[in-house]
């Protein structure tokens, strides 16, 4: 089967969470298709490995942790002055730790689950959309949420409930910046193959094979480039009507 083609030539890109998997998958498919990509995470090891395995001057590594408002406007200050411009980004960064259910969740768990993966999130979000507004040319923001933002799984209270909120801070701004011509969409992936999924399952004792076939109908893992190829059809005018919308990328498993 043949991928589809797109021309992103021109344009610059921002993702969060650019060297775990799925940010990985996500800055090199906008990198191929001619992107301008300002990368981030949290070390800059990692960062110009990332730059150095991609070898194109149209991508460039910024660190920042995404709980920081500061950090996350100097992020997308970066973007602009090594490029020029936003027109897209892909806010990927998050983490999750949790095995025990909501009684037993710390008040400092539940803070720090949510001050990246939906405080970070609402800040990227915040200081992308200034930046893509200030040209006034619209453009696009993917949040990477997940199939938690409508299932949860067993013992991830906090993980969660920022997800739900992930989706919540997606289709109110959607709602928002429609008139301005900025399109924001979730991506919700299921079980993906990615250093994340793989700690949870060490972290819980759980067997590859059996968590595949339980979590997905298809029976098998997504991989970060069929996360990728969603990310790229929503930053891209393929997807032109779209917007405020969760889409799965599951292996049926909400369906299910
Ligand atoms: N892997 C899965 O099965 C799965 C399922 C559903 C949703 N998701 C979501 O997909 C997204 C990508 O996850 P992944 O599976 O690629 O995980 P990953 O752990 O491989 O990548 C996440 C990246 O985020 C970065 N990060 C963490 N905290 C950060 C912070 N405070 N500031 C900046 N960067 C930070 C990490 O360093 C890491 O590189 C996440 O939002 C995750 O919640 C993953």
């Amino acid at each position: 089967m043949t991928s589809p083609i797109y021309d992103f030539s021109g344009t610059t890109a921002l993702v969060t969470g650019a060297t775990g998997g799925m940010g990985r998958a996500i800055t090199e498919a906008l990198a191929a298709a001619g992107a301008n990509v300002m990368a981030s995470d949290l070390s800059d090891d990692a960062g110009r490995a990332l730059v150095a395995s991609i070898e194109s001057a149209r991508v460039a590594f910024h660190r920042a942790d995404i709980s920081d408002s500061d950090q996350v406007a100097g992020l997308v200050a970066a973007a602009i002055e090594r490029f020029g411009r936003l027109d897209a980004a892909v806010n990927a960064a998050a983490i999750e730790f949790e095995t025990v259910p909501l009684g037993e969740c710390t008040d400092d768990d539940f803070d720090r689950m949510m001050n990246v993966n939906t405080r970070g999130v609402f800040a990227c979000m915040k200081h992308e959309i200034a930046a893509i507004l200030e040209h006034g040319e619209g453009g696009s923001i993917v949040n990477i949420a997940s199939t938690n933002s409508f299932r949860p799984q067993h013992d991830q209270p906090a993980y969660t409930a920022s997800k739900h909120a992930v989706l919540g801070l997606t289709r109110s701004a959607a709602f928002d910046y429609a008139d301005a011509g900025i399109r924001i969409n979730a991506i919700c992936p299921g079980a993906i193959d990615t250093p994340m999924l793989r700690t949870a399952m060490e972290r819980r004792g759980r067997d590859a094979d059996d968590t595949a076939r339980r979590l997905s109908p298809i029976g098998r893992f997504g991989r970060p480039d069929e996360i990728a190829a969603a990310a790229m059809w929503l930053c891209s005018d393929a997807s032109s009507f779209t917007t405020g919308h969760a889409l799965a990328i599951d292996g049926g498993m909400l369906a299910s």
